[in-house]
């Protein structure tokens, strides 16, 4: 069976882990056959996924570039899953060469391969929290070491609200967020979104029932809620592949098939 080294001990790599099916979609080498068989079934049912999946990887990148670029040197990345092709200190550190990243995710599969693959990474930390216990991710000894709170904070929490019910008051816990960062930090956030593909809703909440985590479509209004308090920079609340792409004279045919809300929010 294969079991590379970077593979901690007690993790089961016949089990397919959501962390490392995600990994696969996005090109990345830190899955096994079990991870490609699920993929490989989600597909056939859904032949888009690996596009939207990729779509807001890229959404990701260009954020993180562009909040390096504003200056931010820190930044908190919050439901990280394994930090996997393009991740945010590589692509952090290509504008500032300082910058530290300290990975959160609630899944200890994705943990546990983090903290494995980024040990020998002095400028990157991993914490293992839920992000509905602000005081827990922001106390953690990993952040408090590496990020100074009385400076701006690019705090990322991508593809992971959808995953937070309305019971977890999700907006709640944002703005305690918001009320804990410096002023000039930013927020980033992408949603899963039925709005412009609604034949496709069901297919959404179905792959996510097969794990441990339900999942939550929000219609740009509800993700508009969420985002109150923040002051959104341009181009605002827009799907995944209009948020300041890289050639904005490239064609783009069906940004809404792309089933996802980007923006992102300074903490003015
Ligand atoms: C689809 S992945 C997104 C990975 C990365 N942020 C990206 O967009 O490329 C969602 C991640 O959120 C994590 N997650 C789900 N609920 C969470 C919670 N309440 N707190 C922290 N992480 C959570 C999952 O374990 C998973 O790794």
């Amino acid at each position: 069976m294969e079991r590379p080294s970077w593979v901690p001990d007690g993790v089961d790599v016949e089990r397919p882990s959501a962390a490392r099916v995600y990994d696969h979609y996005l090109g990345g080498l830190h899955n096994f056959a079990a991870d490609r068989a699920m993929a490989a079934a989600a597909v056939a049912d859904w032949p888009e996924l690996p596009r939207i999946m990729q779509a807001n990887r890229a959404f990701l990148r260009r954020a993180v570039r562009h909040l390096a670029d504003q200056g931010i040197d820190q930044f908190l990345d919050i439901g990280s899953g394994i930090p996997t092709v393009g991740n945010v200190h590589e692509v952090a550190q290509a504008v500032r060469p300082d910058a530290r990243v300290v990975y959160v995710d609630i899944d200890p599969v994705a943990v546990a391969h983090s903290r494995a693959l980024l040990a020998d990474d002095p400028r990157t930390g991993v914490v293992q929290a839920d992000l509905v216990d602000v005081d827990g991710v922001l106390g953690a000894p990993a952040t408090r070491s590496l990020l100074d709170l009385s400076r701006p904070v690019g705090l990322l929490v991508v593809a992971l609200l959808h995953f937070v019910g309305d019971e977890r008051r999700p907006a709640d816990v944002l703005a305690r967020y918001r009320e804990a960062l410096a002023p000039g930090s930013h927020l980033v956030i992408s949603h899963a979104s039925a709005d412009g593909a609604p034949d496709r809703a069901g297919e959404h909440q179905s792959l996510y029932r097969r794990t441990a985590t339900p999942m939550t479509m929000r219609t740009r209004d509800e993700v508009a809620g969420l985002l109150d308090g923040f002051t959104l920079v341009e181009p605002g609340l827009v799907f995944l592949p209009q948020w300041r792409p890289d050639d904005p004279s490239a064609p783009l045919t069906a940004p809404e098939r792309f089933t996802g809300y980007a923006a992102v929010g300074r903490r003015d």
